[in-house]
């Protein structure tokens, strides 16, 4: 489980940078100031002074937060009800800075943001990510940038969403609110000895994002977490280049929703399952290497073997019900590789996906190496000419480990999270379901 932290001042961008990055990456992204921010919340509505330390941690025990992850966004629930954009007011913010240098606060969400990295791989952003909550955070960012170029962000994210204030009011708020955050004796907004200190002033923010993936990536191979499967790529990146080529040329293929597949991290890509080619039909159109399952005997076959090998399948004995190959994805994904498994279990030429029963085999990894599932859609035109044939390929966007409805595991857990995924495989290639559940 990856935990990357990104710490810094007000308004520097962190919670924009690190939604993006999360997404790319298929990760879990955490707003910790969101927290503070409903906390501060209910001191208002409690009419409590956020400054009075006492008054404020007598309210604690009567305040229960709630976070859920709703299609990949973070919805905070205080006492039931989802606080939404309330949070999000220069007088919420001024009210969790203050709340938040008060110790018993900062205990209380301790544990809230240490468990919400327990079962995902996360990026958390906050002010003391890297310092308190995970000292061992695999990646530590320091996001900050001058206090104008942040006020004036802020200033324009407030009129999108038509709070009225003015550039100087922003300015000198998050001027106070800075030296409260950096100064106070709790946790203060500093950087972590090991952090990489990022100042994006000057950069936009699809530079911002290139350059926080760079950080991560570099300091991840530093650490030597990717630095085995660099070498071990060498080989299939070469391969990939020619085979890769040769294959989307000749067999028309075209992919559609690339920007979905994440850059980094483990998860398992579930694709419908048309031909013995769809392995390496797949792996032509996707930069990063996905490590496929596919029958054993299509290895006896000599040329099909040979891509096969080139794109990284894995061979599966259909006789030992493919326990080490799962065993070998669960491994794979846990590492941060892509793993390939088709839902269907086995080829279905020529039929209506919508209509075709499913197996558990890629949920049951996505549960085990607590990674996303990634619907993949292989349509196949079929044209009068048979060189004109083409397929296309639709990548959807990554469901997060924390959308796929797991607790405790088990068939039951299994067959709901491919249901979805699989739902999605279907909407993504415009199949509908023509058969009742019975008749399946
Ligand atoms: O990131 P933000 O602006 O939403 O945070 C609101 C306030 O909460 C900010 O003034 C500092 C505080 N905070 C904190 O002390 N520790 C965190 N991990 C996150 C936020």
């Amino acid at each position: 489980m990856l935990k990357i932290a990104i710490d810094g001042p007000s308004g520097a961008g962190k919670s924009s940078l690190a939604r993006a990055v999360a997404k790319k990456m298929g990760i879990v992204y955490v707003d910790t100031g969101a927290m503070y921010r409903t906390v501060g919340l209910y001191v208002a509505k409690k009419g409590v002074d956020p400054k009075d330390a006492e008054a404020v941690t007598a309210l604690l025990p009567e305040i229960s937060l709630e976070i859920k992850f709703e299609n990949g966004e973070q919805h905070i629930y205080l006492c039931g009800e989802d606080v939404g954009d309330s949070i999000r007011t220069p007088e919420m913010s001024m009210y969790a800075s203050a709340v938040s240098a008060i110790g018993a606060v900062r205990a209380f969400l301790l544990d809230t943001q240490r468990n919400l990295a327990k079962s995902n791989s996360v990026i958390m952003d906050g002010r003391d990510i890297g310092t308190v909550i995970f000292p061992d955070a695999d990646v530590k960012i320091f996001l900050t940038a001058s206090a104008e170029a942040r006020a004036e962000r802020r200033y324009k994210e407030l009129c999108q969403k038509g709070i009225e204030t003015t550039l100087e009011d922003v300015l000198a708020d998050m001027r106070l609110r800075d030296k409260n955050d950096s100064e106070r004796e709790i946790a203060p907004a500093v950087a972590a000895d090991d952090a990489v200190i990022f100042d994006n002033s000057e950069l936009s923010f699809d530079e911002s994002i290139s350059r926080c993936i760079e950080i991560i990536e570099d300091t991840l191979s530093k650490k030597g977490k990717t630095k085995k499967k660099k070498k071990k790529r060498s080989f299939y990146m070469f391969m990939h280049f020619l085979v890769a080529r040769m294959f989307r040329f000749t067999m028309r293929i075209k992919a559609h929703g690339l920007e979905n597949l994440p850059l980094e991290g483990g998860a398992v890509i579930c694709p419908n399952h048309l031909s013995m080619w769809d392995v390496i039909t797949v792996g032509a159109v996707t930069p990063r290497q996905i490590h496929f399952m596919a029958k054993a005997e299509l290895f006896k076959i000599p040329v099909l073997s040979f891509f096969l090998r080139a794109m990284g399948a894995k061979g599966v004995d259909r006789k030992s019900s493919g326990t080490d190959a799962i065993k070998y994805l669960i491994g794979e994904a846990s590492k941060g590789d892509l793993v390939g498994i088709f839902p269907q279990g086995t080829r279905r030429t020529g039929e209506n996906p919508a209509d075709t029963p499913l197996k558990n085999g890629a949920a049951l990894v996505a549960y085990r190496a607590k990674v996303a599932m990634v619907p993949v859609c292989i349509v196949t035109k079929k044209m009068k000419y048979r060189f004109l044939r083409r397929k296309d390929i639709y990548i959807g966007k990554p469901i997060p480990y924390s959308e796929l409805g797991f607790v405790n595991g088990g068939s039951e857990e299994y067959a709901a999270a491919t249901e979805k995924v699989f739902a999605e495989v279907c909407r993504l290639g415009g199949f509908e379901k023509t058969k009742a559940a019975s008749e399946e």
